[in-house]
Order: C-alpha cells, then structure tokens, then sequence
C-alpha cells in the first residue's frame, strides 16, 4: 500500500457501457468526477466487462463502449488529468476477480439487492457473471488502491462488498490492502425515472421515455419532459410525497445551480404546465455544449483510440503492480 502522504488522494470510478449515459449518471457521477478530476489522481473505467453479465450483441457492446468514453471527455473529464480507459483492455481485472472469487463468500454474493432485481427479470438467462459481477467490481477498484469511489447511492452495497473484500485480504494475508471510502454526493446521488418518481432512471428501463439520455436531441428531451408523470397539486415544492414533482425540480436544481429554497420560490405558484417548457430549455441548453463536443470527439479519426490506448498503459501498470504484490501475497509462485 503506498503511504506517500505527499502524493495526491486517488480516486476511481466507472460506468457500464450499456445504452447510453444518462442524466442520472451524469448527475450522480460523472458531473462529480469532473470537478473531482482537479484535485484527485483519478482513473475512470468504462466497464464493458460488467456490459456483458447480461446478454449483449457484439457490434453494439462495441459502439457503446466507444460512445461511453467518448461521453466522458465531452462531459470534461480531462485526459490529461484523468486516466480514461476500457476494463477489458487490462487483464489485471479478470485475473484479480479469480483470486477474490477464491476469497469471497457466497451468501455475501445473495445479498445484493441489484442481482436479485436483475435475475428477476432475467429469469432462465442469469449467468453467473452476473453472479460475480461485485467481486468484479471489487477487483476494478481495489487495483487501484484509490481513496475514494464516486458513485451514485445505488453503489452503495456493491462498494460495502468491496470494503469487505479488501478487510478479509488484509484479515488472511496481512494488511495490504487499502479499504477505499465510498463518496456519495447528497445532491443528485438519486435521479428517479420520468414515468416514476418511486423508481430510479436507469439504462435498463425498457421505456425510453424514462430517461432523459445525455446524447437526445432537444426535440426529443423537450418531448419526453412533457410527458414526464405529474401530479395535479398547484404549486410545486420538494415534498416526499410528491416524488415526480420533487425530481424534477432537483433536475432543475442542480442544472440551474440555483438553491434548493430559490428554485421552490421561483415556482411556488407554477403549475407543471408552466414549469416543463422551461425545464425543457434549461435541459437542452446545459446538454448542447456536452452533445456538440461529443459530435467532435466522435469525427476525429484515431483521436479516441488514442486516449485509450495511452489510458490502459498507465492503468495497466498500477493495476500490474498491485496484482503482483496480492499473487505473492496469496501464494502463486512468479513467473520465471
Ligand atoms: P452504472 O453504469 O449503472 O452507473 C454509472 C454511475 O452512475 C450512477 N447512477 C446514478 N446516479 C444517480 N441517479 C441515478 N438514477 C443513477 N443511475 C446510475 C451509478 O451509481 C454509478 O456511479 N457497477 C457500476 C459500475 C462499476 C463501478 C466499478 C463503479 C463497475 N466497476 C468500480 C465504481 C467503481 C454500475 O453498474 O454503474
């Protein structure tokens, strides 16, 4: 474990390259890495491992994971700074997943919530990737003994998992491992679904109309917030018991920046009717900038392949380094 106190914290994080980003990963996560970037060592992933616990088709996996990092960079995550790369181009995470599947017991694996919601409506296709996927996960992250994880609160149990990974290394084969904090941010850790303010916006949602999804033209985003679930109370206020209203209203918060006290002034006597055209306008505008930089990174041939290739070299050589110190720790002999 490096204990340079001098050295910048780290920090690491990813997405799965499924369908596209969306506000609520952008909100919960992506937006927090940006201005996270400055101040940690910071390595984002785009976990096309993690894509395929469910069934993908090849090409599309393939255009995802491009459209998946190159929606990082437009969102202004800084290869300069930042270490942007693909999972699967760097075996340390596969090779890591054996080694903690060795480790891990099964009941922790049966306790997490997303395997049951997903195997439920998976029904005969659940693989056992989809299984292991948080022993995956742990590996992803403690390869890179990074002090904080940004994520959404939907990440919480799988990031509780991988604490309990890391304690049970250091429990068995002497402290080496650095047991990462979880950094969830209050604001925006939660965007629920446009049709349901009682379930979160999510990829996988088989309505599209959910989710408001980072690359969508503006027609289409001004469409789906007006057909966003409302209520029929005058007035529009954060209230627990109004969780559509609620949603759409931090959606507003946290894209306008405005307080949460100045945006329920602003609209204490709008109706949605009023409200949506002008949630619609705030949405289109603050993504423009993302979708037009997008369009760049997208149209210039090698530019992409370039930051990935450079990003899994030095990705690769943390994770080489840290996978070398657990395979002795563990017992396997070194290559001669
Ligand atoms: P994924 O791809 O589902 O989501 C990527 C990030 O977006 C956050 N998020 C949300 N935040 C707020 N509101 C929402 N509705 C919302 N939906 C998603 C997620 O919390 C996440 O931070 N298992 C992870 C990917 C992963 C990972 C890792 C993350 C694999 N290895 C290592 C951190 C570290 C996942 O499926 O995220």
């Amino acid at each position: 474990m490096p204990d340079d106190s001098t050295a910048p914290k780290r920090i690491l994080s990813g997405a799965q390259p499924t369908g596209q980003l969306h506000l609520g990963n952008y909100l919960g996560a992506v937006r927090n890495w940006v201005s996270e970037q400055r101040q940690y060592d910071s390595y984002f992933c785009v976990v096309d491992l993690h894509a395929l616990t469910v069934p993908q088709e090849a090409a599309e996996l393939r255009a995802a994971t491009r459209r998946t990092a190159a929606l990082y960079l437009a969102c202004g995550i800084d290869p300069e700074r930042s270490t942007v790369f693909v999972q699967s181009h760097v075996p340390a995470h596969t090779e890591l997943t054996w080694l903690f599947n060795c480790l891990t017991p099964i009941n922790w694996l049966e306790r997490m919530i997303q395997f049951k919601e997903k195997a439920i409506k998976l029904g005969e296709e659940v693989g056992i990737g989809l299984f292991d996927y948080p022993v995956l996960q742990a590996a992803d992250i403690l390869l890179y003994e990074p002090h904080l994880v940004p994520v959404g609160e939907d990440q919480r149990q799988h990031l509780e998992l991988t604490r309990d990974i890391a304690r049970r290394f250091n429990d068995r084969y002497g402290e080496s491992l650095r047991v990462p904090e979880v950094l969830i941010r209050k604001e925006g850790a939660r965007v629920m679904s446009l049709q349901d303010g009682n379930s979160k916006m999510s990829k996988s949602d088989p309505s599209d109309l959910s989710r408001l999804n980072l690359l969508d033209a503006p027609d289409k985003l001004r469409d789906k917030i007006k057909r966003a679930k409302s209520d029929a109370v005058m007035g529009l206020q954060f209230d627990p018991a109004r969780p559509e209203c609620t949603n759409l209203l931090t959606i507003y918060q946290l894209l306008s920046g405005e307080s949460p006290e100045a945006v329920e002034a602003r609209f204490a006597d709008a109706g949605f009717g009023r409200f949506k055209p002008i949630l619609a306008d705030l949405v289109i505008e603050y993504l423009r900038p993302i979708r037009e930089r997008y369009d760049a990174i997208a149209g210039e041939s090698g530019y992409l392949e370039g930051i990935l290739r450079e990003g899994a070299l030095r990705a690769s050589k943390v994770a080489g380094l840290t996978l070398e110190r657990i395979r002795a720790r563990m017992g396997l002999l070194p290559p001669f």
